[in-house]
């Protein structure tokens, strides 16, 4: 790959992205989440950190060398990035959520190993907070606030109400039951989304280009609020 110095463009703007899976603990040996890998959030990292950028990662566990330069806050539960990311939203001029955060957790979290019972077992699961939608609530007016939406189907339509719905300034439409996108693969296939309706409908590629990609339209609507 030839990712040679690129252009120092990103100088200046602080970043903040968060990258992988969460992890919902149910007792000391379990825990629920999802396939996420980290690999876009990471590129994310990446690249802005080539470009310039000074960067804020909050990660859930993943198996991923951390970018050279990057300030990488570690978190497991929705509730650990939640605090992470409300304690690094108003420095950040750009804020980037690319991780797969837990929908719901167990609601209650047993001190001690459950053991096994006849018969079948029954959990009950709460919602979590919704971070992208505090951080849309709370967002600056000359902040940049970019989502993901991962989608199996209506990508585009979910997507837009997303972006609506929470306020934010870009969205990544990603419909990851396609060949080449989503979870674990080093590529992506994505549709960049703004308020206005579809930015660009980008062709499969490698997820560093896609993060440029993402990187350069957040830049670009970041410089525009700030005259
Ligand atoms: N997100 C978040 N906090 C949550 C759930 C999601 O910040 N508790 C963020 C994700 O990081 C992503 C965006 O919201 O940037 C969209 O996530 P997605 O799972 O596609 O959408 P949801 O709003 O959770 O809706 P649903 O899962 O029902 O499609
Ligand atoms: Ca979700």
């Amino acid at each position: 790959e030839s990712y040679h110095t690129p252009r120092q463009d990103l100088q200046g703007i602080n970043i903040l992205v968060t990258a992988g899976a969460t992890r919902e603990k149910v007792d000391p040996v379990r825990f629920f989440t999802n396939r996420s890998t980290g690999k876009m959030g990471y590129a994310v990292a990446e690249a802005a950190i080539a470009r310039g950028a000074t960067v804020t990662l909050v990660s859930g566990p993943a198996q991923l060398p951390i970018p050279n330069g990057v300030n990488v806050i570690p978190i497991e539960s929705a509730e650990e990035m939640f605090q992470a990311v409300a304690s690094k939203s108003n420095e950040a001029d750009v804020i980037i959520k690319a991780a797969a955060v837990a929908d719901y957790r167990p609601a209650q979290v047993h001190e001690q190993k459950m053991k096994k019972l006849d018969g079948n077992l029954t959990l009950e699961f709460v919602r979590t907070k919704d971070i992208l939608r505090y951080l849309g609530e709370h967002k600056r007016p000359q902040q940049v606030l970019v989502g993901f939406a991962a989608e199996t189907e209506s990508v585009e339509s979910n997507a837009m109400k997303k972006i609506r719905e929470k306020n934010l300034d870009l969205i990544v439409a990603n419909n990851v039951s396609m060949e080449g996108a989503g979870f674990g693969t080093d590529t992506n296939i994505v549709t960049l989304i703004e308020q206005k309706g579809v930015l660009a409908a980008l062709p499969m590629l490698s997820k560093r280009e896609v993060a440029d990609r993402i990187l350069t339209e957040a830049a670009k609507k970041w410089r525009e609020k700030q005259t």
